[in-house]
């Protein structure tokens, strides 16, 4: 089917083009009509024409169908108000759609680069939210019809790793899988650099392990795969207690782009792109300076020989484009990365190897703060361990649902407190706008009321409480759907609107504009409850009212789950 939005852009585009071709106006959802449309001014302009004369002839070419009014509004908005009979109609064809009236795109290749957390390095605030985001951006484009390529970057190379095996080895290798295996990689990475810092032979022994690591000594490499395999089986239960779809086979980290290192310096130097500087090999590309003005290099090879971030950023990035023939690359990275990513794709560019046809996005997140506004820390000012937020969560999720006297089994309240708790973190971090940064306030996330994960889905489960109380006497597809009263109406008009609300956060890469859809919905939803009576309402409204409950759950779960949210039925 095609959405009421669409259909009306459609119709606007072709009375917009017929008086200037390529003339597009902006619709959106609008208090004023149904929906208003932006755009006659500028069109007004380029024919040198009077604003509302264009209007009238727009208005006067424009397919009306379904259309009750159309009013000119200022010098250049269109407002529109729907018919309840096409509302109606639009509601039983999204009944009738499996898929909420959602078209399928035309499907693109999306490599979505997210999570990246370093090997034998506690997972932190900052690994959450590219995990959080990125699984929300994955799960939306899937939806839609496109191909994702989850790609998990995880650092397991570099100078580190030389004191992180000779810990390793000083521990024993069983005692150093115990202590990795039971997730405590802080404690392991902090001892590690301890010693370095403070005993000169481990030091030594170190850089000397870096150089046996990069020329593939092959028990320094076995030694490496320890400390990798079992980062990233804890990153795989981190990921499960998430519910996020991450996998083994996604991780193709820094290493493994180390063969196409070389063939990447020989190339920029071929292209004479490479500049020495500092004894580094460098890459100088436009646009980019430092504070004083002057020309601010990315080093593609240090002076010490060895390659950096950078270097496997852009072979990264070249066996994407050239390989795996992506059409959209999606980086979910912190923005304190921008001026290195910006810096990689611009070198890219330069090297031909990211051409204008494939889309490359920065999508970068800001920070998590404390209550206190300052970035989060524990009272010992190290930073928060992840899985420690989420056992927050729980517990008070679990406490909630006690509080409420929830009858259920001890099983089955864990169950639905990790449900709860998920929520709680992924919509807080989801719904604002991703910039942003955002207070990580446990108490008021796990609430049930306000702009919350556990709201919606409370929101939820109060509709299918209603549902199971009418148990089959009624049917969706025999619905009237005549919206006499306000309050259905402007609930219809919400449900019509998820596929502009999707299609707006895939445009942006903003999961939040998802949120801000699902939590106006959520409010029409209360307002038409307080206003219409459902099940003892009379028997034609009584179905209508039941159909409107049933499209607002399934709307609300399919609007979560796209989040990587659960829709418990019961809470
Ligand atoms: N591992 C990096 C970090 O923890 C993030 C990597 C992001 N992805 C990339 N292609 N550079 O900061």
């Amino acid at each position: 089917m095609t959405s009421t939005y669409a259909l009306l852009q459609e119709r606007l585009s072709g009375a917009f083009s017929a008086l200037s071709p390529g003339a597009d106006p902006v619709l959106r959802a609008s208090e004023h009509g149904d929906y208003q449309a932006n755009g006659v001014m500028a069109l007004a302009k380029s024919l040198g024409r009077n604003p509302r004369e264009v209007a009238g002839e727009i208005v006067a070419r424009l397919d009306l169908e379904g259309v009750a009014e159309v009013e000119v509004a200022g010098p250049g908005f269109l407002n529109l108000t729907l018919t309840t009979p096409f509302l109606g109609a639009q509601l039983r064809e999204i009944a009738a759609n499996e898929r909420l009236g959602i078209a399928p795109a035309a499907p693109r290749r999306v490599l979505i680069d997210y999570s990246a957390p370093n090997v034998a390095k506690e997972m932190h605030v900052g690994h959450l939210r590219s995990t959080v985001i990125g699984d929300a951006l994955a799960r939306m484009h899937r939806f839609v019809g496109h191909e994702v390529i989850p790609r998990n970057h995880v650092g397991d190379w570099g100078t580190p790793f030389g004191m992180l095996i000779e810990h390793l080895i000083d521990l024993g290798e069983e005692n150093a899988v115990a202590s990795l295996s039971i997730g405590d990689l802080d404690s392991f990475y902090k001892a590690a650099r301890t010693k370095f810092d403070a005993d000169e032979a481990f030091a030594e022994r170190s850089r000397a392990r870096v150089v046996a690591l990069q020329s593939g000594d092959p028990e320094t490499r076995r030694l490496w795969q320890i400390l990798v395999d079992e980062s990233v089986v804890y990153f795989s239960q981190v990921y499960d207690l998430l519910d996020v779809s991450l996998t083994p086979e996604d991780v193709v980290g820094e290493s493994a782009y180390n063969a196409l290192l070389a063939g990447v310096v020989d190339d920029l130097a071929a292209a004479g792109l490479l500049v020495e500087s500092g004894g580094a090999w460098c890459v100088f590309p436009a646009g980019f300076t430092n504070r004083e003005g002057e020309p601010l290099p990315l080093i593609v090879k240090k002076s010490d020989d060895g390659y950096g971030y950078a270097a496997s950023d852009l072979a990264a990035l070249r066996q994407r484009v050239g390989e795996l023939h992506a059409d959209d690359l999606l980086y979910v990275v912190g923005a304190p990365q921008a001026q290195h990513l910006e810096m990689v794709f611009a070198v890219a560019r330069m090297a031909g190897w990211l051409p204008a046809s494939v889309h490359c996005e920065h999508v970068a997140f800001g920070s998590v703060l404390g209550t206190d506004r300052k970035m989060l820390r524990t009272r010992a000012g190290v930073s928060v361990k992840l899985v420690g937020l989420l056992d927050e969560a729980i517990t008070r999720a679990n406490e909630a649902l006690v509080e409420r006297h929830v009858a259920l089994d001890d099983e089955s309240r864990d169950e639905l407190a990790l449900q709860i708790a998920r929520a709680a973190i992924k919509w807080a971090d989801l719904s604002t706008e991703r910039q942003r940064d955002y207070v990580f306030d446990l108490e008021r996330m796990v609430s049930f009321e306000g702009e919350t994960g556990p709201y919606l889905q409370y929101a939820h489960a109060r509709q299918r409480s209603i549902l199971r109380r009418a148990q089959d006497t009624w049917s969706l597809a025999a619905a009237p759907f005549a919206l006499a009263e306000r309050a259905e109406r402007d609930l219809a008009l919400g449900l019509v609107a998820l596929p502009e609300a999707l299609e707006s956060a895939l445009a942006l890469s903003q999961p939040h504009k998802l949120c801000t859809y699902l939590f106006d919905l959520a409010q029409r939803f209360t307002a038409f409850y307080e206003a219409c009576p459902v099940l003892t309402a009379p028997e034609g409204t009584r179905d209508e009212r039941l159909a409107l409950c049933e499209l607002s759950a399934r709307t609300l779960a399919t609007g979560l789950s796209l989040l990587g949210i659960d829709a418990p039925d019961r809470m």
